[in-house]
């Protein structure tokens, strides 16, 4: 107990300091900082004097604070179909003309959208449905857990969508988001809300994630790499977040979007090929990191996909963004649903119903490679 009150006192005071501390600052323009209820520490900094800015492709960018127009919806939905509940993104109330960053990174460097091998040729495994199509946007409702991930490791077990253009095979581009459990960033198993690419990257990385390196310009309020909150229990409450990704079809710029919340975009400067458009979506889990392969973690809800509603993780209502900025059904003749490594994860009922285009996936890991 006097320990606990002791870390708490600490932690207020560690706050005070700098919050008082950072008003003096000018060095990073933050104005404030922000303590959220689950310990994460945010700085709030000029909109004008992020980070991405000062990427050498960025120079004279012009900040867009909304996007010219939104891919159109060919017919209104009906809501009743949608039986889980949205789950909140980490929203930080940074003052206007701010944005949030987070602070206390512990370590992150885990590669996230590629498909197969990571940094060092570590095998990653996947387990969702893709579409080899060109695709200008796509939008899904992903269904968030907190999968099982080995602490004290640099493993990370994703929810995430991802757009791909591999026309150059030596130089594959992508953006993608959604939910990750990934210890080695916080050093906790929570749930957090991140995003990924693969473009231009100023250190001559070939993939950042959420502000890591210069690129993703934010505008919104939504701080990456924070708690989604409230997460889906197995058979229990179901939890979903909606996330949008798609291009300006004037400006080329690639989008994310919650619903009606704007969070930001990739330049198109970033991209050469991706640019004009992508050419795979996928929607599903992916577990990669250096000792995945000797103890595989859960992904999803850590159940089999066949076991589906409720106790299977889902991607539902997915859509994809055609060449015309009009949403659009995957063709199904050049969509599929696997999985990489089937002794650990499934794929199941890929298709369509009334809730719109969906598919279960995930399972427990722990299977020997
Ligand atoms: C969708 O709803 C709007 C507003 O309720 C209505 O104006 C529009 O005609 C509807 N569109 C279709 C395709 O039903
Ligand atoms: C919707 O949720 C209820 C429980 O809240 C469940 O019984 C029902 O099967 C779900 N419907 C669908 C279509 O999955
Ligand atoms: C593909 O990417 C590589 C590496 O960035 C680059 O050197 C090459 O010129 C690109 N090829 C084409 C056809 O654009």
């Amino acid at each position: 107990m006097v320990e606990y009150l002791a870390t708490r006192v600490i932690i207020f005071l560690t706050y005070v300091a700098l919050t008082f501390g950072n008003r003096e600052s000018t060095d990073q323009d933050a104005f404030q900082t922000i303590l959220t209820k689950d310990g994460d520490r945010y700085k709030c900094v000029s909109i004008n004097q992020q980070r991405s800015l000062r990427h050498p492709l960025l120079m004279n960018h012009k900040i867009q604070m909304k996007p010219r127009s939104y891919p159109i919806e060919l017919y209104n939905r009906s809501l009743t179909a949608v039986n889980n509940s949205l789950a909140e993104l980490p929203t930080i109330s940074c003052p206007i003309g701010t944005i949030p960053i987070i602070q206390d990174i512990i370590g992150g460097s885990t590669n996230i959208l590629f498909f197969h091998t990571t940094n060092a040729g570590e095998r990653a495994e996947v387990a969702g449905a893709k579409t080899n199509d060109d695709v200008y946007g796509t939008s899904v409702s992903i269904n968030v857990y907190e999968p099982k991930v080995k602490e004290k490791t640099k493993d990370i077990s994703t929810s995430f969508t991802v757009l791909l253009n591999a026309q150059n095979k030596s130089h594959l581009e992508a953006i993608g988001a959604g939910s990750i459990v990934w210890p080695s960033f916080c050093g906790d198993t929570f749930a957090r809300f991140h995003i990924s690419w693969m473009g231009r990257t100023h250190s001559g990385r070939v993939e950042c994630y959420d502000h890591e390196c210069p690129g993703f310009v934010q505008v919104g309020k939504v701080g990456l790499g924070g708690r989604i909150l409230p997460v889906s229990i197995y058979n229990g409450p179901q939890y979903q977040i909606n996330v949008l990704l798609f291009k300006d079809p004037k400006s080329k710029d690639w989008w994310l979007t919650s619903g009606n919340t704007l969070i930001g975009y990739w330049p198109s400067q970033l991209f050469t090929n991706l640019k004009d458009k992508a050419t795979s979506a996928f929607w599903g889990g992916q577990v990669a990191g250096p000792t995945v392969q000797e103890n595989f973690p859960e992904m999803g809800s850590g159940h089999l996909a066949s076991e589906g509603f409720g106790k299977a993780a889902i991607m539902g209502d997915i859509k994809i963004v055609d060449g015309n900025n009009k949403y659009a059904k995957p063709d199904i003749h050049k969509s599929f649903a696997a999985s990489s490594k089937k002794k650990c994860y499934s794929v199941d009922s890929f298709g369509q119903d009334e809730s719109g285009l969906h598919v279960y996936y995930g399972g427990p890991g722990g299977c020997s490679s």
